[in-house]
């Protein structure tokens, strides 16, 4: 079904293992929730540790089950032994959208050159477009005003809107 910008249907994982513990407070998907307001609805939020099996079901049941148009994931992207984001993302989507992420990092080296330590990636599981963010508050907001712009197309485009590309 074809939806218009307000009306995409979206989740926010948040992936950390404090976080799950409840170790730690979670800023970074209340903030994502929040950012999300003009582009839709967010229908399902959840914490879970950073364990590559858990984070894969999580993205199959919030695409296939709930069938949501947009699952924004933050945390895990990282180069620790538990960032396991990229790979669990890798295992489940159908195709990249390598965009995405190249953009995300582009604008992002002009903040930090932190930013070059994300190993985030974008890709589609059917009609679902999977986006990984990295974990601080900051970065998370960051990296989703470089999206926001291109999301509303991006997510017609993925339900199959027929229409030409016009210019602008
Ligand atoms: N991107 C932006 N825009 N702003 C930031 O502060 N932090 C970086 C990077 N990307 C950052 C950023 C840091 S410090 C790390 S370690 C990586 O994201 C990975 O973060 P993660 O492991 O929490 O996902």
């Amino acid at each position: 079904m074809s939806r218009t910008e307000g009306e995409f249907r979206i989740g926010v994982l948040t992936l950390s293992d404090k976080g799950a513990r409840g170790e730690r407070v979670d800023e970074s998907g209340p903030a994502l929730v929040a950012l999300c307001a003009g582009l839709g609805r967010v229908e399902k939020t959840g914490i879970i540790p950073d364990d590559r099996e858990t984070i894969m079901a999580t993205l199959v049941e919030w695409a296939d089950k709930c069938g949501l148009d947009l699952i924004l994931t933050t945390g895990g992207t990282g180069l620790t032994p538990r960032d396991v984001t990229p790979e669990a993302t890798l295992a489940v989507v159908d195709r990249l959208v390598p965009g995405m992420a190249e953009a995300m990092r582009m604008e992002s080296l002009k903040k930090t050159p932190h930013a070059m330590l994300s190993r985030g990636v974008a890709g589609m599981r059917g009609e679902t477009l999977i986006v990984n963010l990295p974990g601080s508050p900051k970065a998370a907001r960051e990296n989703f005003a470089v999206l926001l712009p291109a999301l509303p197309h991006a997510l017609g485009k993925l339900k199959g809107d027929p229409s030409d590309c016009a210019a602008g």
